[in-house]
Order: C-alpha cells, then sequence, then structure tokens
C-alpha cells in the first residue's frame, strides 16, 4: 500500500483528495495548520496538526511515516487578499513549501504533486490557455505559485525530485455523496456566493462588472469540479512513478461560462429566480479564463466526468443545502 502525505487536506480540494485516496487504497495522513480548513472534513486516513513553517512539526510527520508521496494544497489562495497582505503569501506559500521540499530531499520522498493555478499565467494573450502560454503573474498570489513552480524545476535538476504542478482553472462543485463540500470564511467564490444568497436572505449576490469584453458584459470562467481535480492528482501520482522530471498541467473543461450563465443554471437547478446588484470590477480579474486542457488529457489520460455546468452546480448546491461545517 502507498503511503500519501497530504499538506492542506482539510480544505476545500484537499479534503476530496483524502476522501478519493483513501477509497483508491491508499495510506493517507493529513498534515493541517487547520487555519482555513476544517478538522470535520477529514474523515479518512490519519490527522496530524501542523504547520509548514514550523520544521519541528514537519520534521516529526516525516519521522513518523515513510511516504512515497507528497500532495501539496497547503496555502493561500485569494487574489485581492495577496495583493493587500503579499507577506502573508510570500511567506505561507513559499517559505512553506520550501520548507517541505527541503524534508522531501532530506527524508528521500521522490515525488511531488503540487496545486497550481491558471493566475500563473497573468492576463491571457491568447484563448483558450495553453501550458506554453507565457507565465506573467498580475498578482502576488499568482507570483507565489509560479515561483514554487520555477522551484520545482531546479529541484528536478539537482535533487530529482519527481514534480507534476497542476494549474486549476476554477474548482467547483462538492462530494456528489454529500459529505464534504466548499466552506470559506469568509467565502469569495462565484457558485457558493450565488447559492448562499438563496439560503440566507440577508446575503445580497454582487456581480462584479458587467463591462468586460466578453458577450453579456461579465467575466467568463471555466469551472471544473473538485472530484475531476482530484481523479487528475491520482493519475498524475501514477504519471510520476513513470516519469522523471517537473511536469505542468492544466486543468479546465475547456468552456467558459458567464457569471450570469452561471446564475441562470443555478435558476434552473434551484427553480427560483436570484436576485443580484451589479458592483464594480474587482481589481486583478482578466475577463475570461479558459483552458487547453489537452496535455493533461494525452498525458495523464485524464478526463473530466462533469462537462456539465448545471451538473457541477447541482452538486454544490445539495452540500449547501445540508453542510456539516
Ligand atoms: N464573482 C462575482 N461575485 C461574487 C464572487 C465572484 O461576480 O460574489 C465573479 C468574480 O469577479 C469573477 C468570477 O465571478 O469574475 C469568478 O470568481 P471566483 O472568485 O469564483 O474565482 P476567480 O476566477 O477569481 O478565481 C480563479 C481561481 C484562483 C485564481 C484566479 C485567477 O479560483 O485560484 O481564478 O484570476 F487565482
Amino acid at each position: 500500500m502507498k503511503n500519501v502525505l497530504i499538506c492542506g487536506g482539510a480544505g476545500y480540494i484537499g479534503s476530496h483528495m483524502v476522501k478519493l485516496l483513501a477509497e483508491a487504497g491508499y495510506d493517507v495522513t493529513t498534515f493541517d495548520n487547520l487555519s482555513t480548513g476544517h478538522r470535520e472534513a477529514v474523515k479518512w486516513g490519519h490527522w496530524f496538526e501542523g504547520d509548514l513553517l514550523d520544521t519541528l512539526s514537519l520534521e516529526a510527520v516525516f519521522r513518523k511515516t515513510k511516504f512515497d508521496a507528497v500532495i501539496h494544497f497547503a496555502a493561500r489562495s485569494l487574489v485581492g487578499e495577496s495583493m493587500v497582505r503579499p507577506s502573508l503569501y510570500y511567506q505561507n506559500n513559499v517559505v512553506g513549501t520550501f520548507n517541505l521540499l527541503e524534508k522531501m530531499v532530506e527524508h528521500g520522498v521522490p515525488s511531488i504533486v503540487f496545486s497550481s493555478t491558471a493566475a500563473v499565467y497573468g492576463e491571457p494573450q491568447a484563448t483558450p490557455i495553453h501550458e506554453s502560454h507565457p507565465t506573467l503573474p498580475i498578482n502576488p498570489y499568482g507570483r507565489t505559485k509560479a515561483a514554487v513552480e520555477t522551484m520545482l524545476r531546479d529541484y528536478a535538476a539537482a535533487y530529482r525530485l519527481r514534480s507534476v504542478s497542476l494549474r486549476y482553472f476554477n474548482a467547483a462543485g462538492a462530494d456528489p455523496e454529500g459529505s464534504i463540500g466548499e466552506s470559506h470564511q469568509p467565502e469569495t467564490h462565484l457558485i457558493p456566493n450565488v447559492l448562499r444568497s438563496l439560503l440566507e436572505t440577508e446575503r445580497v449576490l454582487q456581480i462584479f462588472g458587467d463591462d468586460y469584453p466578453t458577450p453579456d458584459g461579465t467575466c467568463v470562467r471555466d469551472y471544473i469540479h473538485v472530484s475531476d481535480l482530484c481523479d487528475a492528482h491520482l493519475l498524475a501520482l501514477d504519471y510520476l512513478d513513470k516519469n522523471e522530471g517537473a511536469y505542468s498541467f492544466n486543468l479546465g473543461n475547456g468552456q467558459g461560462f458567464s457569471i450570469l450563465e452561471v446564475i441562470r443554471g443555478a435558476e434552473e437547478i434551484v427553480g427560483k429566480p436570484i436576485a443580484y446588484t451589479l458592483s464594480p470590477r474587482r481589481p486583478g480579474d482578466p475577463a475570461v479564463l479558459v483552458a487547453d486542457s489537452q496535455r493533461a488529457r494525452s498525458e495523464l489520460r485524464w478526463r473530466p466526468r462533469y462537462t456539465d455546468i448545471r451538473e457541477i452546480i447541482e452538486t454544490a448546491w445539495q452540500w449547501h443545502r445540508n453542510p456539516t461545517y
């Protein structure tokens, strides 16, 4: 049985990954400082509370188990916050990951799957975005993720640390069995905010900008189901068994939906009209972000299962109606 360490396993995507790995027969250990995650979301495997900035707690988890691989989700991930508090991002995302990579090299752990982001590309020069697109991030969040990707290439060359960086587009949806889902405090993401505006009458949905150069004026995004993202991580682990080096893959459906289209989709599922107000643009939002994920399809043999935006919203709605944390 393979031993896998999940850093950030109490977070949104991490907790879904823990479930998938446990169901696939892996021995999973979650390492998380609970700064943004939820202890209740970790329902499988071993639990270890610790911080990537505390090298003693890292040393303790690496001593306890001989891991075959690490999947690393632990990071700060809000674009707006990164603009006003960059130190938080450089410290957690760059220094924290540096500490983790050092421990991996020291303890001879050969492979890592890293959560990267579409934010490494910055303002798209062409769409859909291919991995060959220049990486010119326009905010500290994207710069910290791009810095780690650079670090991973250097560690592959010098220490033969194998890595796959997965550049997520817009992660969405929830475990179809309903036991885990997306719960951020504060919530900044579109789909949870749309659904919560229906459940909490005092919450008014805001649309940030309707004057973008898109068909209806609102931003277009490529929404990808969290379970499909997790499938790609599992495939990446297998890929690293067979391939040396540092790789990057986009993960998206290749189809863009505007904010208004997402709202219409949610209205269909819930069967109620959704009220919203129009607000100014949110700083740092590109007009259109759509992935070309051909490389993940051909190299990892990845096939997203949730290709209909309504199916993605439906799983999120099931969770938001009955959240357990
Ligand atoms: N939006 C609203 N109202 C809301 C929330 C969001 O109008 O209440 C809009 C945003 O302005 C944006 C779109 O809906 O146009 C999607 O916003 P999200 O916050 O859901 O997601 P982002 O596109 O901002 O985030 C994604 C990834 C990040 C990545 C970023 C790069 O989740 O990891 O794209 O721009 F950094």
